[in-house]
Formats: C-alpha cells, sequence, structure tokens
C-alpha cells in the first residue's frame, strides 16, 4: 500500500493521518479549503508539539511524521489511491 487518502483534516481526519505516517505511510489529507486545512496542519503541529514537551516523541520523528503528510483540496488526487478513508 503505497498511498493513503483521508477524506476531512478534522479531528478525525488528523488522528488518522498522523497513525499511518507514524508508521511511514505517505498520506494525502483533503478538506474543502485553504483556509480550513492551514488551520488544521497548524492544529496538527501543535498537537505533536505538545507530543514532544511530553517526552513521547522526539523532534525527529515528529518532523518525520509532517513529512509524510500532504495536505490538498484536490480530490483528484484520490484517483490513484491504494485506500481513501473517509
Ligand atoms: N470525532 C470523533 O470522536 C468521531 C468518532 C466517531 C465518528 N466520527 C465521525 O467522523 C466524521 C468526522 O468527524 P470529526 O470529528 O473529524 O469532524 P470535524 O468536524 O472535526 O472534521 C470534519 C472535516 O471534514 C471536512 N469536510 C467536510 N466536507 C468535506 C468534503 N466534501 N471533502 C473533504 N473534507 C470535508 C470539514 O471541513 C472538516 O475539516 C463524522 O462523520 C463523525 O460523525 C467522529
Amino acid at each position: 500500500m503505497k498511498k493513503i487518502v483521508v477524506i476531512g483534516s478534522g479531528t478525525m481526519g488528523l488522528d488518522i493521518a498522523q497513525v499511518f505516517a507514524k508508521k511511514s505511510f505517505d498520506v494525502v489529507v483533503r478538506d474543502i479549503s485553504d483556509e480550513i486545512l492551514k488551520a488544521n496542519e497548524a492544529r496538527l503541529n501543535k498537537s505533536l508539539d505538545k507530543l514532544v514537551a511530553k517526552g513521547k516523541m522526539d523532534e525527529a520523528k515528529k518532523a518525520d511524521i509532517l513529512a509524510h503528510i500532504t495536505f490538498t483540496t484536490d480530490l483528484n488526487q484520490a484517483a490513484d489511491a491504494d485506500l481513501v478513508i473517509e
């Protein structure tokens, strides 16, 4: 399985994307606007920062997780996905 697409970047979408990215899968997260994606990307960043602050994750793992997640409004990204989670 090479490409995973998650539809929706809210509470569930971010958590699901994070679980796959943590295991080094490439995940594309799709939402309906750039504003929402920007806000939710910042939310993910903040939640990973908290894990780093608590010593549950190091900065390198945080960077690795973020590197495996791409945010987009383009639903066509789902066309060649191996798995789509809505
Ligand atoms: N949060 C939970 O604990 C929980 C538990 C079980 C099930 N669910 C279900 O999971 C789903 C998502 O819940 P959530 O808590 O993540 O909601 P949320 O409101 O945090 O996130 C939903 C996201 O989906 C986006 N969205 C809406 N229409 C879209 C579209 N056409 N394409 C792409 N993105 C779109 C919204 O902009 C929003 O960012 C809901 O159906 C909810 O009932 C949630």
